[in-house]
């Protein structure tokens, strides 16, 4: 049986991309209650509508850097029905603010990146752990990035919150595990998904991958306690040659042979535009 069967899942930013369709596999397979944390509220009356038949769906429009009212909204999330903390958490809201070189970036710009894909998550999952290691079970997935494993010009800031994540999230899975609390955290670190938030980007040979895949695979990693997924596979061991190969010798490998220095330079992101 599915773990997600008869479970409560909480998805940021579930309103679109992947975070949606990791929602819709959850009540698919059995979900008691799907509930959806995201900024953008037609998005969220959108998929409560498109969702009403497949289950409970409960939908919160937040910011999740406004950390005031995340924790209302966790609180309020709480005490419903004297239901508990969500038994899976899906850490997925992300954003992306162009693709301009650092010292072009705003200081704004470079605050709301990490406060949005790093720290959001660090609070969220800091208020949500006390009752899940104290019930002795749970599961928060946080989704990273490829950009969070390997160097990318013209999303500094990006990698940087995504290195945050995956530096975070895969140190409290091995808190988790030392201290045999029985919850899982999940890291993944997918390259770029055809969602419409990377619009622009091209890639000369890895694949860009199709978001319903994308999701089925993290649904799947959860379920099965997976640790880590890369996305492709072959991501998993950029680490390895990091640490093998000289700097320029990688350079030219990866960031030119495979391009992936140059994904960037037609990034228009939904707006449509090149900046
Ligand atoms: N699309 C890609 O190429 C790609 C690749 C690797 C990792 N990721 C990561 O996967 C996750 C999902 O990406 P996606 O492609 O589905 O993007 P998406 O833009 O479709 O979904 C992101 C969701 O987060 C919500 N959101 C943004 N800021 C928020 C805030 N302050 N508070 C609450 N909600 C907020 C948005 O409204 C949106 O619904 C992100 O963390 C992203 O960084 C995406």
């Amino acid at each position: 049986m599915s773990k997600f069967n008869n479970s409560r899942v909480l998805i940021t930013g579930g309103a679109s991309g992947i975070g949606k369709i990791m929602g819709r596999k959850a009540l698919e397979r059995g979900a008691a209650e799907l509930i959806i944390w995201d900024i953008n509220k037609e998005s969220l009356a959108a998929v409560a509508d498109e969702f009403k038949d497949l289950g409970r769906v409960v939908t919160c429009q937040i910011d999740i850097t406004k950390f005031a009212e995340v924790e209302r909204a966790y609180n309020e999330m709480i005490a419903d029905d004297n239901a508990a903390t969500p038994d899976i958490l899906i850490n997925c809201a992300g954003i992306v603010t162009g693709n301009r070189l650092f010292h072009e970036q705003s200081r704004r710009e470079i605050d709301k990146t990490m406060e949005v894909n790093a720290m959001a998550p660090m609070y969220i999952a800091h208020l949500c752990l006390p009752s899940m290691v104290a019930r002795r079970s749970g599961h928060i997935c946080n989704i990273a990035s490829a950009a969070g494993l390997v160097s990318n010009p013209r999303m500094s800031v990006y990698a940087a919150s995504k290195w945050a994540v995956v530096g975070w999230s895969d140190s409290v899975r091995v808190e988790m595990q030392e201290e045999q609390t029985g919850v899982h955290i999940t890291t993944v670190a997918p390259y770029y998904i055809s969602t419409g938030m990377f619009d622009g980007v091209r890639s000369r040979i890895l694949p860009i991958l199709k978001p319903e895949k994308t999701a089925e695979k993290i649904i799947r990693a959860i379920e099965r306690n997976n640790d880590f997924l890369t996305m492709p596979l072959g991501y998993h061991f950029i680490r390895f040659w990091q640490g093998v190969l000289p700097t320029p010798v990688f350079d030219f490998i990866f960031g030119k042979i495979f391009g992936i220095y140059s994904t960037m330079d037609n990034f228009t992101g939904r707006n449509g535009k090149k900046e």
